[in-house]
This record gives C-alpha cells, sequence and structure tokens, in this order.
C-alpha cells in the first residue's frame, strides 16, 4: 500500500465538513450571504445536483507511470487545474480572507482572482500573491473610473483581466433580503445579536478593523455613512456590458483577457470575435437567473463547439476532487470554486486556505489515480455517456 494522501487537519477532510463548521464560526447574516442563491434557489441546486450525475469510468490494467495535475493556462503552469473565483465582501466572512486566499494560492501555485468589491486592494493582494493575482472587474459606469482601475493593474502586472458579463441587474436573493444585508448593508438588531453569539469572528474583526471595499476606496469621498456607500455603489457600476464596452476594453488591456458568466453560442461568439483569451462558464452560483440551467450543462454545449478554439473554464457547484474530474471530463480546461474556499476560511482562518487547497489537491490525485489518469487531459476519455 501506498501511504496515506491526506496530511491535512483530519477533523475536515472534505467541503462538506469546512461548511458545517463554517456555519458554527461566522453570524447568521454573513453565511447567508455566501451561501445564498437567487429566487426560489433552483438554479443553486441544480448546479451540484446534474454534477453528481456526471459518471467516470476506471481502467484498472493499463500501464500506468503516474501521474500530474500540472495545468499550463495563459503561459503559466500551474500546480493544479482548479483556482479561487472571485468573492465580494470577503473580509466581512472572514476579517482579510483574501489576504488569506491569495497568500495561499502562491503558495500551492493556483490562481487567486480578486473581486472589484472584494475587502483587499488591487495593489495590496499583487504584494501578498507577488503579481500572481488575478482581477475580477464589475463594470463601472463611467470610463474614467475603468481607465483608472486597468492604469492600476497594468502597473502591479496583473497578468488575466476576468470581466463579469452576468450581473446586468441585480439578482433577487431572498435570504439577503430577509437578513438586511442590501446595498446599502443595514445594521439591525437581530444582526447585532446575530455577531455577538460568534465571539470568535467579533474578536477577529476587532482585531482587522470594519471591512471596506479597499480598491474602490480612491474614488469614494471619506467617512461615508452607509447610505451614502449604497448610492456609490449604485453609481459607480452599471454592471450591464455590452460587445462595445469589451471592444473598448480589449483595445486598451494588454494582458490576457477573460469573460465571466458566457453561457450561450451566442455569446462565445461574440466573444471570440472580440478577441478574448477565454472564458468561464460561470451562472455566478445560482445567484443571478433561477430558470437558468447548470454550469455542467452549459460547459457540455460550449464545450464540444469551442472547447478547440479557446479555453473555457467553468465554475458552479464544484466541491470536491471528483467535481473537478467531472468538469474536466466535460471538456472544461480549469475548474473554479468560490464557496468552498470561503467556507475554508471562515471555519479555519488562517490556515483555512492552505487546507481547503491543500484537501482538494489530496482528492483530486486520488481520483486522478484511480481512473489511471497520467495527466489532466486524460480524464476527456474517462466520461460515461448518459444511457
Ligand atoms: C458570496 C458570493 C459573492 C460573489 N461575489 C462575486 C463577485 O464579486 N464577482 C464575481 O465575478 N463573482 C462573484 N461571485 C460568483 C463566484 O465568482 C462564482 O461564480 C460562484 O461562487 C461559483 O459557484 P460556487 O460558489 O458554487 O463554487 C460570488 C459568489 C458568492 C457565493
Amino acid at each position: 500500500m501506498k501511504e496515506e494522501p491526506f496530511n491535512y487537519d483530519r477533523r475536515y477532510p472534505s467541503v462538506g465538513d469546512l461548511k458545517r463548521k463554517a456555519r458554527r464560526r461566522i453570524p447568521k447574516f454573513a453565511f447567508d450571504y455566501l451561501e445564498g442563491g437567487c429566487n426560489e434557489e433552483v438554479n443553486l441546486r441544480r448546479n451540484e445536483a446534474d454534477l453528481e450525475s456526471i459518471e467516470l469510468m476506471p481502467q484498472y490494467l493499463k500501464r500506468y507511470a503516474g501521474m500530474t495535475m500540472r495545468t499550463e493556462l495563459f503561459g503559466h503552469v500551474y500546480d493544479a487545474p482548479f483556482g479561487i473565483a472571485p468573492i465580494g465582501l470577503q473580509g466581512l466572512m472572514w476579517p482579510n480572507a483574501p489576504e488569506i486566499l491569495a497568500g495561499a494560492a502562491l503558495k500551492h501555485n493556483i490562481p487567486y482572482i480578486l473581486s472589484t468589491v472584494s475587502t483587499g486592494s488591487i495593489e495590496r493582494i499583487a504584494e501578498v500573491s507577488r503579481g500572481r493575482a488575478w482581477f475580477q472587474l464589475y463594470h463601472p459606469t463611467e470610463d474614467r473610473l475603468r481607465d483608472s482601475i486597468l492604469d492600476r493593474l497594468q502597473a502591479v502586472e496583473c497578468p488575466v483581466l476576468v470581466v463579469l458579463v452576468d450581473v446586468p441587474s441585480f439578482g433577487l436573493r431572498y435570504r439577503e433580503i430577509r437578513s438586511g444585508l442590501s446595498m446599502p448593508p443595514k445594521m439591525t438588531f437581530r444582526n447585532v445579536v446575530q455577531a455577538a453569539v460568534r465571539p470568535a469572528w467579533c474578536m477577529e474583526t476587532l482585531r482587522a478593523g470594519i471591512p471596506e471595499f479597499a480598491t474602490l476606496k480612491p474614488y469614494m469621498e471619506r467617512h461615508m455613512d452607509m447610505a451614502q456607500l449604497g448610492r456609490f455603489m449604485n453609481m459607480t457600476f452599471t454592471g450591464r456590458v455590452d460587445v462595445d464596452k469589451i471592444a473598448a476594453i480589449r483595445e486598451r488591456w494588454k494582458g490576457k483577457l477573460v469573460i465571466k458568466g458566457v453561457v450561450s453560442e451566442a455569446d462565445a461568439e461574440r466573444a471570440i470575435d472580440l478577441g478574448v483569451d477565454g472564458i468561464i462558464v460561470s451562472n455566478h452560483g445560482g445567484r443571478q437567473v433561477d430558470a437558468g440551467e447548470s454550469s455542467v450543462k452549459s460547459l457540455l454545449r460550449l464545450s464540444s463547439t469551442y472547447g478547440k478554439r479557446l479555453p473555457i473554464m467553468v465554475d458552479g457547484g464544484i466541491r470536491s476532487g471528483p467535481d473537478i474530474a467531472r468538469v474536466l471530463a466535460c471538456g472544461a480546461r480549469f475548474a473554479f470554486m468560490g464557496r468552498p474556499f470561503m467556507y475554508g476560511v471562515a471555519a479555519l482562518g488562517r490556515r483555512g486556505g492552505d487546507h481547503t487547497i491543500g484537501m482538494l489537491k489530496a482528492q483530486f490525485r486520488q481520483v486522478m489515480e484511480q481512473l489511471c489518469c497520467e495527466n489532466v487531459a486524460d480524464l476527456a476519455g474517462t466520461r460515461i455517456p448518459a444511457l
């Protein structure tokens, strides 16, 4: 027998374990923000359910020379074919979450994507990630602000700009509405009570200070109250992105350009025509279109037609090494996860990024060895067609 592959905290061998622990450690309003989907959460459930239905076939008698999960993407060889998706307000869920995750991603040589509305600044995260972090842009209403953000990204030599296109309208998330987590955020009596029963979160938050939109701070007036902050966010970002806006970015941005939120053939065609370098097939973790299809279904449609023309990445409902293998078997070049890494940090604080990445690597290694795959490209041949 070979040595046991799992050398991380044995109390948390799965994303489910981290999620249970996270729920007990952070205030309910923060957990609801992280967990929720839109409307009745049908699309949220579909992401995981459709992924679970993908089956892979092992081979046991084939000669096997060992495996590597290293994957080349945009000129960089990553240690594993998965990365950390952009999440807004990360520091609300756990203080310094962007720094913790960007640092762990650097250590494990996987990509971390910083959100425009996260709580770490472009410059700070570039420092922590030694220039490796990617950046996700919420499209600003004014070109002046867009250009200022692009200049800052260029100055820190950000390698990949990810433009989000699937938030033309705010998702209607009932959990957030109920818990008062809106723009502007409300500190209701109930929320204060929910925080008070999570002492570890309170201590860390007191130590780190109130989280803020660090990347956007230079564009805000000082000492904005919550209502002013809400008005600023609504006026500053349109959310709606079209071909003209992408063309203007393509013209200006010399690094790699990725569009996140492509789920239709028509948008994939537009992205290719615009000269983007890759797409992330995503339904925003089931937070925008409840009547939409699961990410893996969109992936299967798009990868068969466009997989040879540009790298297709995917996120939504991926929770384990077997899930990473499933999406790679369905034609994705790379898998991203959002909530799992936040569960990890909320559960284990500073150790959470390292633990979650290491755990997923161990799970993915096991499934590749079991399926007799020597490299990630071999996974393409393991998918069992639906009966
Ligand atoms: C709490 C939360 C906040 C998010 N914030 C952003 C964001 O600021 N920018 C963005 O491009 N996507 C955002 N997303 C979507 C994620 O990048 C990703 O598409 C999604 O989480 C993938 O699904 P998963 O959580 O099932 O892995 C957010 C998702 C969640 C759950």
